[in-house]
C-alpha cells in the first residue's frame, strides 16, 4: 500500500464540476486496484468561489492546495463572472492563476495523441494523422502573464493605453529547459522550442539559452528550434515529425489547444502542471491536474462533457504525484478500450453521455485484459 495522499479536488464551474466527478470515480477505484490509499477533499474554485465568498480563490483553498499531494480541478470561469473588474495582479482576477502561483508549477506537460477510433472524426487523412503522439511542455508561471507592471491608463489625449510584460530571466528559461530536455529523454528524444527571437528580446534571451543547456547537459536529445508562427503551420501540417514541444506560457498556451486536433476534441486532453521536472517513478508533491479544455458553459448542466480529458489528467495524477507509471497506463488502455467500442460524447460525433464513458471506462479498468 503506498500514500496516503491527499488529494485537494476543485470543481470549478459549468462542465468542470461534472468532469471531475468522472476523475474522481476513476482516482478512487484504480487507487483500490492499486493498493493506494487516498484522501480526498473538495472545495470550490473561480465563479463557485466567487458566488459564496467572493473571492476566485480564498486564502484557506490556497492553503489546502499548499500543503495537498496533488490537486484535480475541473474548469473555471464563465459569462456570469466576466463583467467583474478587480485593479490587480491577475492572481485576484483568476483562481486558477492565483493556484498556479500559490503551488510554484512551472511545469506544465499538455501532451495529445491520435486515437485510432477518433482518426475519423479528426481534419486530417489517416496517414498524417495516425501514431501522432505530441507533448507540449509550457513554461507556467512567468513571461507575459505576469510581468510586471501591467495594467491600463488614460493618456492626456484621452486614448486609453493598456499594457503587460513579457519578461523571462535566464534561470526560469534553463530550468523549463531541463524539464522539456527529461521529458524528451522518456520519449523519442527530441526537443522542439519555439519562439519569437527574430522580434522578441526575450525570445532572443529563451533561444541562447534552451541551445546551452541542450549543448550542455543533454547532448543525447536533438534540439530544433522553430519561430512560433511558422511552427503552428508546420505542426498542423505534420504532426507526426514532432515530440517534445517546449514553449513560454502565452506560446505554450496557444500551441497545446492547437495539438488537440490530433486527438479530435479539445475534450481529450489532460495536462500535469508540477513544481519540477517530472521524475520516473518517483512522486511529485503538489501537482495540479486539469483537463486543457474550458468550463464549456454551452453544454455545462447536460451530462453531455467530454470526461475523458479529466480521467486522462488523473491517470498523470498516478504517473507523475503517486510515482505509478504502470495505473496510469491500465488507465489509458481502459479510456481507449472506450473509445473502440463507441463511447463517443458529442463533441467527437457520438450520443454517450458524461456517465457512460465514464462508466465504460470504469468496466474496462477492471477487466483482467485491461
Ligand atoms: C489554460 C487556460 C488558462 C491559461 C486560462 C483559463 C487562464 O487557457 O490553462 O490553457 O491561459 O493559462
Ligand atoms: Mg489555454
Amino acid at each position: 500500500m503506498s500514500g496516503p495522499f491527499k488529494v485537494l479536488a476543485l470543481g470549478g464551474d459549468h462542465v468542470g464540476p461534472e468532469v471531475v466527478a468522472s476523475g474522481l470515480a476513476v482516482l478512487r477505484q484504480a487507487a483500490d486496484q492499486f493498493g493506494v490509499a487516498v484522501e480526498i477533499e473538495e472545495d470550490l474554485l473561480g465563479g463557485a468561489s466567487w458566488d459564496v465568498h467572493g473571492t476566485f480563490c480564498t486564502d484557506a483553498v490556497a492553503a489546502k492546495a499548499r500543503s495537498a499531494d496533488a490537486i484535480l480541478v475541473g474548469a473555471v470561469g464563465g459569462p456570469e463572472w466576466d463583467g467583474i473588474r478587480i485593479d490587480g495582479p491577475v492572481t485576484e482576477t483568476d483562481g486558477l492563476t492565483r493556484l498556479r502561483i500559490e503551488l510554484d508549477v512551472y511545469n506544465a506537460l499538455r501532451p495529445a495523441r491520435a486515437w485510432s477510433a477518433l482518426l475519423p472524426h479528426t481534419p486530417y487523412r489517416q496517414e498524417v494523422a495516425e501514431g501522432a503522439d505530441l507533448m507540449v511542455v509550457r513554461e507556467n508561471s512567468g513571461g507575459i502573464y505576469y510581468g510586471e507592471p501591467r495594467g491600463r491608463e488614460v493618456l492626456s489625449d484621452g486614448q486609453i493605453r493598456a499594457f503587460e510584460i513579457s519578461e523571462y530571466r535566464t534561470h526560469e528559461i534553463e530550468r523549463i529547459a531541463r524539464c522539456a530536455f527529461e521529458a524528451a529523454r522518456g520519449r523519442r528524444r527530441h526537443v522542439t522550442s519555439l519562439d519569437k527571437s527574430n522580434v522578441m528580446e526575450s525570445g532572443k534571451l529563451w533561444r541562447e539559452t534552451v541551445e546551452r543547456i541542450g549543448r550542455d547537459e543533454y547532448p543525447d536529445i536533438k534540439l530544433s528550434h522553430l519561430l512560433m508562427d511558422y511552427a503552428l503551420f508546420a505542426v498542423a501540417r505534420a504532426p507526426r515529425e514532432f515530440d517534445v514541444l517546449l514553449a513560454d506560457n502565452l506560446f505554450g498556451d496557444l500551441i497545446s489547444d492547437l495539438i488537440a486536433v490530433v486527438s479530435g476534441s479539445l475534450g481529450m486532453l489532460p495536462s500535469a502542471t508540477l513544481p519540477t521536472a517530472a521524475s520516473a517513478g518517483h512522486p511529485v508533491k503538489g501537482g495540479l491536474y486539469e483537463p486543457t479544455h474550458g468550463s464549456a458553459p454551452d453544454i455545462s448542466g447536460q451530462g453531455i462533457a467530454n470526461p475523458i480529458g479529466a480521467i486522462l489528467s488523473v491517470a498523470m495524477m498516478f504517473e507523475h504525484g503517486f510515482g505509478l507509471p504502470q495505473a496510469a497506463r491500465a488507465i489509458e488502455r481502459a479510456v481507449e478500450k472506450a473509445l473502440n467500442s463507441g463511447h463517443l460524447t458529442p463533441d467527437l460525433g457520438g450520443h454517450a453521455g458524461t456517465a457512460q464513458v465514464t462508466q465504460a471506462v470504469l468496466i474496462n479498468l477492471l477487466s483482467k485484459s485491461a
